[in-house]
């Protein structure tokens, strides 16, 4: 095994969300080392227009090439259902994305082929899952919903609040109404609203967790590529961010499950 795979894998998002697709790798991928960038100077994208997108994803791709990555992950559900391709242009190391990974698991999973998707705006209309779906079986009919109040209130620790409730009631109602039987959690913040959600769709319909879907996929590159890191000692993990580091600490240990280690701040 060659130097290349005691590499880190990269992970990036516009801010705080991506921490649950890294919670999602430490737990899959136990012995690798993760350098994660967030953007949380410029956080949130899922209302940006998709050039400003663009831009942004390009900055953080090269941020993390330098830091000699292995491979990358794009956490954020808003850059990989618009950037993606500008991403992997520039990339010399295989990028992996998580519409992919969330559309391929609610393929899998529906029964009465109809699934449904909540997102940011940017994200859903894009219409980046229902073609990552339709890719796989085009018989499968996709509905999808942009929930923007969910990132915010996910932010404010509202997870079980009653104005969260109302807002995924009125958010799941027309999406519910089209007899869904799978719904896809395509942002990096709605692992957290599970319980939830759950508890509004019900037991007939099952929730995909696009972080896990991801994890699982990373996994399998790592097997096949043979790109796994030999060394079995805990891994080191890095944190980047773009703004002072105090609210990505506090908020990001609970979309993290334990506590944060060292986070630090640059400029793109
Ligand atoms: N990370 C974004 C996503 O998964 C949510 C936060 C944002 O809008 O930047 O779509």
């Amino acid at each position: 095994m060659g130097d290349l795979n005691s590499r880190a894998i990269g992970v990036f998002d516009s801010g705080i969300g991506g921490l649950t697709v890294v919670r999602a790798l430490m737990e899959r991928l136990p012995f690798e080392n993760i350098v994660y960038f967030g953007d949380t100077a410029r956080v949130p994208y899922g209302i940006k227009s998709v050039e400003t997108i663009n831009r942004y994803a390009l900055q953080i791709t090269k941020f993390l090439i330098k830091k000699e990555v292995k491979l990358l992950i794009v956490a954020c559900n808003t850059m990989a259902a618009v950037a993606f391709e500008a991403i992997k242009g520039v990339s010399p190391v295989p990028v992996l994305e998580v519409i992919g990974a969330g559309a391929a698991a609610a393929a899998a999973r529906t029964k009465n082929k109809t699934i449904g998707v909540i997102g940011t705006p940017a994200t859903v209309n894009s219409n980046a899952y229902a073609r990552a779906i339709h890719r796989i079986d085009r018989e499968v009919r996709v509905f999808s919903r942009a929930c923007p109040l969910f990132v915010p209130l996910v932010e404010e620790g509202w997870l079980d609040h009653a104005a969260t409730r109302l807002a995924a009631l009125e958010y799941l109602r027309p999406v519910l109404a089209e007899g869904i039987d799978t719904l896809v959690l395509g942002c990096t913040h709605y692992p957290l609203l599970r319980p939830l959600i759950a508890d509004i769709v019900g037991a007939s319909v099952s929730l995909i967790d696009s972080a896990e879907a991801m994890a699982e996929i990373a996994a399998g590159l790592i097997v096949r590529e043979k790109l796994g890191n030999p060394s079995e000692t805990p891994p080191a993990y890095h944190f980047f961010v773009s703004d002072v580091p105090y609210r990505f600490q506090t908020i990001g240990e609970s979309f993290l499950g334990r506590s944060l280690p060292h986070v630090e701040m640059v400029k793109l």
